[in-house]
């Protein structure tokens, strides 16, 4: 069974000694890709570096609404460069956040169109984060537009109220570890409501480890139980699951997987 991982950070400090043997566990246990996420400049480039590193390892590059503050005068020339790189498969990742606030909101705003309107410019596919937030942010995208490439919504967690409107935007959809977590029905509810084409899977390693991991370290080779928590709740099977979400991976990053 190949899986494939749409989000993790193993460019994390949390990984900072293990990364590699990290990969190769998630390799052995069938996570053949995975996407690893930058969220600045310098976590983009470790990003891009570690796909020189490992075969399937692919990357996205971009200011996360956390640290959009920090998004300086000539940070789009630098990012434009990482986003230039042929393993550089997103815009990513961007977003509002209102649940931390990290960054000052009007601030979160402007950075998010900003790098919107880059994607568009270079039709990159843009990774969405996400918080307390999906009218906001679903309401910039209506503004601004999305690449012809589309967009994910990364760790879902707006629940079945908004699942429509995000489905008529073209938007995918991906399911993090919290589809195990006891209360998460109405997670679990919209995550029925997604068509299978839209449908992906994700760790966000290092954070939210899937049952019965909960509280660890995350990695990628624990992303067998966000499949199976998946398949549980719509009612398929596993392997069928794991073919379409490596599909719509391969063709949402548009890596050629033949
Ligand atoms: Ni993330």
């Amino acid at each position: 069974m190949k899986l494939f991982d749409s989000h993790c950070h193993l460019n994390m400090r949390h990984f900072k000694d293990d990364w590699k043997s990290t990969y190769e566990r998630g390799l052995k246990a069938g996570v053949y890709r995975m996407v690893v996420v930058g969220w600045d400049i310098s976590s983009s480039e470790r990003a891009l570096k570690m796909t020189d590193e490992a075969e399937g390892v692919y990357a996205a590059c971009g200011f996360h609404p956390h640290d959009s503050k920090l998004f300086r005068d000539g940070d789009d020339v630098k990012l434009r460069k990482l986003l230039s790189h042929p393993k550089s498969v997103a815009l990513g990742e961007i977003g509002l956040d209102y649940y931390y606030d990290n960054s000052p909101r009007d601030v979160q705003l402007k950075v998010f169109e900003a790098q919107l309107a880059l994607a568009k410019e270079i039709d990159k596919p843009v990774v969405i984060h996400v918080r307390d937030a999906y009218e906001e942010a679903l309401s910039v995208v209506r503004n601004v537009g999305l690449p012809s490439s589309g967009g994910v919504l990364h760790c879902y967690t707006g629940g079945t109220s908004f699942i429509e409107k995000a489905l008529s935007f073209g938007f995918y959809i991906s399911f993090s570890g919290i589809i195990t977590f006891p209360n998460a029905d109405d997670l679990r509810e919209s995550a029925k409501m997604v068509p299978k084409e839209k449908l992906l899977i994700e760790t966000d390693s290092p954070y939210l480890a899937p049952k019965p991991h909960r509280g660890k370290r995350n990695e990628p080779s624990y992303l067998i139980y966000v499949l199976r928590g998946l398949a549980n709740v719509r009612g398929e099977e596993e392997e069928e699951l794991a073919l379409v979400t490596y599909e719509n991976a391969n063709r949402f990053f548009r890596i050629n997987y033949l």
